[in-house]
């Protein structure tokens, strides 16, 4: 059984084989981690779970499956001039985990979220080449708005209505 859960000291190696996966280098889209986090650490990584648990602008979670973490999401509850670049909703799945159907789940529990949070309407901004995510987008009822560049890139501009 999927579920989201806040992020956790408790599940530290199993946090560390899914980072693991994902390989150096990687931006591992969903987790909100910057490339100098101590992960690795107990110290670090309990460090890091509670920055992540007192952001006052988002919510993030794990998605787990059993022990396993398959995931994570992030959910941004201002509307500002970074929510307008990156969106309202972040996500990223495990390579081993990919194509059944953990991120449209994972979307669609975080928009329950939203809209107990009291939002109308979410933003997701993903890359035009990005086959996957626009699938997942436009299988939780995703409303293109348009196709922008974002430097040199463009990306996809979806709503959903909540
Ligand atoms: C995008 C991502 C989260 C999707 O996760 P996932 O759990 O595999 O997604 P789902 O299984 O729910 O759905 C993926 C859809 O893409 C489809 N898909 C997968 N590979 C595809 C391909 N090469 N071409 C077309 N469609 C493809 C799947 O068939 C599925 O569609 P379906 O449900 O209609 O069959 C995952 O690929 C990922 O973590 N990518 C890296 C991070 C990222 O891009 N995050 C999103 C940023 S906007």
């Amino acid at each position: 059984m999927l579920e989201l859960v806040p992020p956790d000291t408790a599940r530290h190696s199993a946090w560390l084989a899914c980072h693991r996966e994902w390989g150096p280098g990687a931006h591992e889209d969903g987790f909100g981690l910057a490339h100098d986090d101590d992960v690795e650490t107990p110290e670090g990584f309990s460090a890091w779970v509670g920055r992540l648990r007192a952001l006052p602008s988002a919510r993030m979670w794990w998605i787990v499956e059993g022990d396993d973490v398959l995931g994570g999401v992030a959910l941004r509850t201002e509307t500002n001039d970074k929510i307008q670049r990156l969106g309202h909703v972040g996500y990223g799945v495990r390579p081993s985990a990919r194509g059944r159907g953990v991120a449209t789940w994972a979307l669609g529990a975080v928009l329950l979220h939203a809209r107990s949070r009291g939002l109308r309407r979410v933003l997701l901004v993903c890359r035009d080449d990005n086959v996957e995510s626009i699938k997942v987008i436009e299988r939780c009822a995703g409303v293109l708005e348009g196709i922008v560049l974002e430097g040199h890139d463009p990306v996809r501009r979806y709503w959903i209505e909540l």
